[in-house]
């Protein structure tokens, strides 16, 4: 059975601590047609800003906490709230009755646990595209290893300080055990501490490629960055865009 319980705690701190600039990177892939699916959509931490750019963007996000989050930004702009269609199911089970000419995931693959759960999602997400559609999603290479529980971002908001540490555990089957634990503190004081666990799963680029071939997908681009870095072997960061065939 597919958990979906690795955001539970966490989900209101998300947006604090997930600061990637990606936004005009999968904007790229919206902008031609005005239209996109992004899967495994959080808070809708890109989602969003897609919208208030005019793009339609289909979402979908199996996590009942992110998507309380991603419901709370939304009620505050109406407006943005009818471009943006939002499926609480996951990337293998979500249906659209429409077509797409992109779909996106941003930080979910490495949480398909087993080459299963990766087809399953990529053939759904294949149903979904257009013929010649995109599909571009990124892995965090350099972030599969063991590690201590160590610091990992702090944000100060006026006299609130949000602390975030975190520890990964490489375990049997290729999954990572990890612990999240956000701390806040007001004027230096501990207010609240919170632990996440998640799991994740230790990917590579060849068995990448090989799902992405399974499912009928072609590799046309890969990526090191969100500015378009081409990728070299060695680089943290795989982002890959294939194309349906
Ligand atoms: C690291 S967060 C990224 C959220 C958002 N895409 C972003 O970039 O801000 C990963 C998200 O993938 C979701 N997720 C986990 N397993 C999934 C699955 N099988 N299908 C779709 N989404 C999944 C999680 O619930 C979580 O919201």
């Amino acid at each position: 059975m597919i958990r979906h319980d690795g955001y539970d705690r966490a989900a209101v701190f998300y947006d604090l601590f997930d600061t990637k600039d990606n936004v005009d990177f999968f904007h790229h892939y919206a902008q031609p047609t005005g239209i996109i699916a992004d899967i495994g959509a959080g808070t809708g931490r890109i989602a969003i800003p897609l919208a208030a750019r005019g793009i339609q963007v289909y979402c979908v996000e199996p996590s009942e906490a992110m998507l309380k989050e991603f419901e709370k930004k939304l009620a505050k702009d109406i407006r943005l709230s009818r471009r943006i269609t939002l499926q609480k199911n996951d990337a293998a089970a979500f249906e659209f009755d429409r077509r797409f000419p992109a779909a996106f995931l941003s930080g979910a693959y490495d949480h398909f646990m087993d080459d299963d759960e990766r087809i399953a999602a990529l053939s759904n997400m294949h149903r979904h595209l257009e013929t010649g559609g995109k599909i571009v999603f990124d892995v965090f290479l350099g972030s599969m290893k063991n590690s201590p529980l160590h610091p990992a971002g702090s944000i100060t908001q006026g006299t609130t300080e949000y602390r975030r540490y975190i520890k990964s555990t490489i375990g049997s089957d290729n999954r990572i055990e990890v612990l999240l634990v956000y701390e806040k503190y007001q004027r230096g004081r501990l207010t609240q501490r919170i632990e996440q666990q998640s799991q994740a799963a230790v990917v590579n680029r060849k068995q990448t490629h090989e799902v992405l071939a399974m499912t009928g997908f072609e590799v046309v681009h890969e990526y090191s960055d969100y500015q378009f870095k081409k990728f070299t072997p060695g680089d943290d960061l795989l982002i890959v865009e294939a194309e349906r065939t």
